[in-house]
């Protein structure tokens, strides 16, 4: 597009602004300007600007979501505790389909990792276990056991591609951290980067924001661009070449993850779901997790922000949270509904508007920081799709199993932290060991309690970490199980 088309382009959707420190820039500071002008269409952009805030200022002025909230019915929903007898038979048709080669895993890694406060992509990150693994490294490892694990049931080699969703901002970053770490002992092939898009920051009037004279405001599309990205890549036809049937899709900040968790699979597709969702118990009102639910009768997650406190402090008869079903970002996806989603129901999907104070330039060229929200970040998200499902389920998992988040930088509250993220880990594994009938001594040989006593509540947990590739999920192979009277 040479530069006449270019300022008409703009002039057309109202945005001539972007161009207005033009004769001021660098050569090189126009080059990236044109780079990033020429892969947006602005006339696309106002039409998601005004349809995000319409629904935005709907949802303000309309009665709060809570009234038309229903939890989730029982017949859709399994739990790893109350259906024990049938967790065994669900493994095993998760195993089988591993081993059959028809399960990819799908991260979800283009966020900036703001409350965190890196500069690096979050799955680099390393919150000081033992090993120091990142959380990348530990997710590897996950999948290269569970390949393994499948080979001992079934008899034969099988892949587990592992597709990860990268932004412009995460890209470079994560590509270069796993080659140099020679992709953590997965084969190259079978780890697939792909980019999602990413969209301008807005002023309330629907002008795009300057992040300097020669640069936009840009900010990833949300985990819900995935969709677009899955077809602007030919993602799914990558899947469809492999023969991939299943999809478990995730978030890179669970350290506890279960990537391609075979239960969680088995579950989906025993009961012939298109589409599911793992969950864990919300045991307290004001915990910053979506919930799982229906809203109309349609299946989606309302997110923590989006209900009252009453409504969020609800409790059935039983003493449990009504809306209990908390949201850990593990979707499970059949390859046939994810097609329909990107051919068909995609482009209804609403940007979901997150009011924000964003630094920018004004038309003077003067950098602004404002104190008060000047402008909206527009953003789909992942779960946006259930809507679309024709059998949606959902399973419920034991917290301290499978769920504890990396958000906040530990400096900033006790939440959810690097040190919650460690400590959840280190406990995880001590109960692995006591369960496979192991124990700890301290340095004089005296039998540490299976419960340790505390002193303080500054005490760490024992530092017991074990390797992914030695155990996917606590199960004991002949090789790594205890001696009578071991100590490990
Ligand atoms: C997310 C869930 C929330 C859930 C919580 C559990 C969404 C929209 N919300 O909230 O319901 O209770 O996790 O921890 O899923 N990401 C991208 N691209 C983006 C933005 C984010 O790939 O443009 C990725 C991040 O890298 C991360 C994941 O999506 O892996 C979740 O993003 P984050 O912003 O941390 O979501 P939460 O608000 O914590």
């Amino acid at each position: 597009m040479d530069m006449d088309k270019l300022r008409q382009h703009a002039a057309k959707a109202g945005q001539s602004h972007v161009l207005q420190f033009w004769d001021e820039l660098s050569e090189v500071q126009r080059s990236h300007l044109l780079e990033e002008i020429k892969n947006l269409d602005f006339l696309e952009l106002n039409g998601f600007f005004h349809k995000a805030m319409d629904a935005f200022s709907a949802s303000s002025s309309q009665e709060k979501v809570d009234a038309r909230m229903e939890a989730v019915p029982q017949e859709v929903l399994g739990s790893a505790t109350r259906d024990q007898q049938h967790l065994q038979q669900w493994e095993a048709q998760g195993f089988h389909q591993i081993a059959d080669g028809k399960v990819a895993v799908l991260l979800l890694a283009g966020g900036q990792g703001t409350r965190l406060g890196v500069s690096y992509p979050k799955g680099m990150y390393d919150v000081g276990l033992p090993s120091h693994k990142s959380l990348f490294q530990i997710q590897a490892e996950r999948i290269l056991k569970l390949q393994n694990l499948a080979k001992e049931r079934h008899g034969n080699d099988c892949v587990i591609p592992w597709y990860i969703m990268t932004s412009g901002r995460t890209m470079e970053s994560t590509h270069d951290f796993f080659k140099k770490h020679q992709y953590f002992g997965l084969k190259e092939e079978n780890l697939i980067l792909f980019q999602q898009g990413m969209l301008p920051a807005m002023s309330f009037e629907g002008k795009v924001l300057m992040e300097e004279k020669g640069k936009l405001s840009m900010a990833p599309d949300g985990n819900g661009g995935l969709y677009r990205a899955l077809g602007a890549h030919g993602v799914l036809k990558d899947m469809e070449k492999r023969g991939i049937e299943y999809i478990h899709v995730y978030c890179v900040d669970n350290i506890l993850v279960k990537v391609a968790d075979p239960v969680f699979v088995g579950f989906c597709v025993t009961k012939e779901a298109d589409c599911g969702a793992k969950v864990v118990e919300k045991m307290n009102p004001t915990e910053p997790v979506g919930v799982v639910c229906r809203v109309d009768g349609v299946y989606q997650v309302v997110e923590y922000s989006e209900i009252t406190l009453a409504t969020a402090q609800k409790r059935s008869t039983d003493g449990r949270l009504m809306y209990n079903a908390g949201n850990i970002a593990n979707h499970f996806f059949t390859r046939r509904f994810l097609q329909q989603v990107v051919e068909v129901h995609e482009p209804q999907l609403q940007h979901h508007v997150a009011v924000k104070k964003i630094p920018h330039v004004d038309t003077q060229g003067v950098l602004i920081h404002p104190d008060k929200p000047n402008g909206i970040k527009m953003e789909k998200f992942v779960f946006d799709i259930f809507q679309f499902a024709k059998k949606f389920v959902v399973f419920e998992v034991l917290r301290e199993e499978e769920f504890s988040p990396l958000k906040n930088a530990d400096s900033q509250n006790g939440k959810d932290n690097p040190s919650t993220a460690r400590h959840a880990l280190l406990s995880l594994h001590h109960c692995w060991v006591l369960n496979a009938g192991g124990h700890f001594v301290d340095e004089n040989g005296t039998r540490i309690p299976a419960i340790p006593l505390m002193q303080d509540a500054g005490d760490v947990p024992i530092q017991c970490e074990i390797s992914p590739l030695v155990s996917y999920s606590g199960e004991v192979s002949s090789e790594t199980r205890p001696r009578n009277k071991a100590t490990l």
